[in-house]
């Protein structure tokens, strides 16, 4: 049976932040060697969002780019991946189906699980438009990475969304059948109610990364026999960019260990630095992360049209995925790339004050009315808060 069923990602489009912070500058402030996070860690600048830009803006904002009036009529779901959600039961998509005039009989809901769960949703919306080829489903992951000052992860920060329309006959990438997933309950990385940042055990979060990414690599050979044969590309959920490295150099020594054959990790470690350079510029993106890679290889990689390549989507808690996707020919002509890389180079540095004095306070932990400059700012902004209501406008 043809494990493609003529469903995956028709578009794809990234909303980065207009500020980011200098690495090797802020390394110098904290007293850290610039090259631990430079090249220990991987990153050289990362995202951060204004007062007026939350996840509902960000999300926005990315998908505005590439819906037409014809695919608002015809998305009949939007989905919203997120672990920075702004309420405990609205869900954020409500406002995004607002702001872009999607047609009203769409339905619109939020997915949790930390980094996994705009997976979750592209494959719920896979199985949807497999059912209603005439249908599509928007899904938007947007997040606010931010650990706190002087922490152990403040230099694997990062904000900004991906949107991504699924349809029938997609223009970017097929989406296989083959995939597996798994559970283990851990505290790696959490985020308790009342904390606006996450509570992090860093050696453990990338111990059990890798340790779930060799268990499921093994157990989906087993299960889909020869399928990863013709796979050259291997993408990753990037915390930091050399997360997918480390996995993959911990995977080549599993297999030299068990005396198996290299071969296919020696040829993924060969094409994966493209895969991060997104992620080396942003920082992490958490459901959207995976997503950067996928544009990065996209945009920056030698993918060729037809070829398979394989995913690992990880989400601390912790819940991972393993799936397969077909690289859809003419899909240059679809991306955006001069749109991704304008975006970057007009960026502005955030000066280091501003950071540590600004991006730190407090922002959603008690009722407060508030009206947010827009700052220059051109598109979907946060406008005020007003009897606990968020309003958003375009400028
Ligand atoms: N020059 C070059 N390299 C240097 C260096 C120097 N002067 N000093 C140190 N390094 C290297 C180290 O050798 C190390 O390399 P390896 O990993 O290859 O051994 C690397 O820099 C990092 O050093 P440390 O491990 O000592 O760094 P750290 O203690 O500051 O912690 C971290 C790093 C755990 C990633 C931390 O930033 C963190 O907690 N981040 C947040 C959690 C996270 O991102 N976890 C990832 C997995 S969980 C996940 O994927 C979900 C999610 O999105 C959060």
């Amino acid at each position: 049976m043809n494990k493609y069923l003529k469903v995956g990602i028709d578009k794809i489009s990234l909303h980065v932040p207009r500020f980011y912070v200098d690495l090797v500058e802020l390394a110098e402030k904290r007293n850290v060697d610039p090259n631990k996070w430079t090249l220990g860690i991987g990153q050289n600048r990362m995202a951060v969002n204004e007062a007026n830009e939350d996840i509902v803006t960000m999300a926005a904002n990315a998908a505005y780019k590439i819906l037409t009036e014809d695919d608002k009529k015809e998305i009949t779901q939007v989905i919203f991946a997120t672990e920075s959600g702004i309420d405990y039961s609205k869900a954020a998509s409500t406002y995004i189906h607002e702001l872009l005039d999607i047609n009203k009989y769409a339905k619109s809901y939020e997915v949790k699980q930390a980094c996994y769960s705009a997976t979750a949703a592209i494959q719920i919306a896979k199985d949807h438009v497999s059912l209603r080829p005439e249908e599509k489903v928007l899904v938007v992951s947007a997040d606010i990475a931010k650990y706190g000052p002087e922490t152990g992860g403040e230099v694997t920060q990062g904000a900004g969304a991906i949107a991504m329309l699924i349809s029938a006959n997609p223009s970017i990438l097929e989406l296989s059948k083959d995939s597996l997933s798994t559970t283990v309950n851990s505290y790696d990385f959490w985020r308790p109610t009342y904390s606006e940042v996450p509570m992090v055990d860093g050696k453990f979060s990338t111990e059990i990364y890798i340790a779930i990414f060799i268990d499921l690599i093994e157990k989906y050979k087993e299960k889909y026999q020869g399928d990863l044969d013709r796979v050259e590309n291997m993408l990753f959920h990037l915390p930091f960019s050399k997360m997918g490295k480390k996995a993959l150099q911990s995977y080549q020594t599993y297999l030299a260990d068990t005396e198996k054959s290299t071969e296919d990790v020696d040829q993924w470690l060969e094409n994966y630095e493209t895969s991060t350079k997104l992620t080396k510029e942003i920082g992490n993106l958490y459901t959207g992360s995976l997503y950067l890679s996928l544009l990065s290889q996209l945009i920056y990689g030698d993918l060729e049209e037809g070829e398979e390549i394989a995913l690992f989507s990880y989400g601390s808690g912790s819940v991972a995925e393993i799936f397969t996707g077909k690289i859809v020919a003419g899909f240059k002509n679809i991306l955006n790339e001069n749109e991704v890389i304008n975006a970057l180079d007009q960026r502005q540095a955030l000066d280091l004050d501003s950071y540590d004095n600004e991006y730190f306070k407090p922002t959603y932990t008690e009722r407060q009315d508030k009206i947010f400059d827009s700052n220059g700012a051109k598109g979907f902004v946060l406008e005020k808060i007003e009897d606990d209501k968020r309003y958003y406008k375009f400028v």
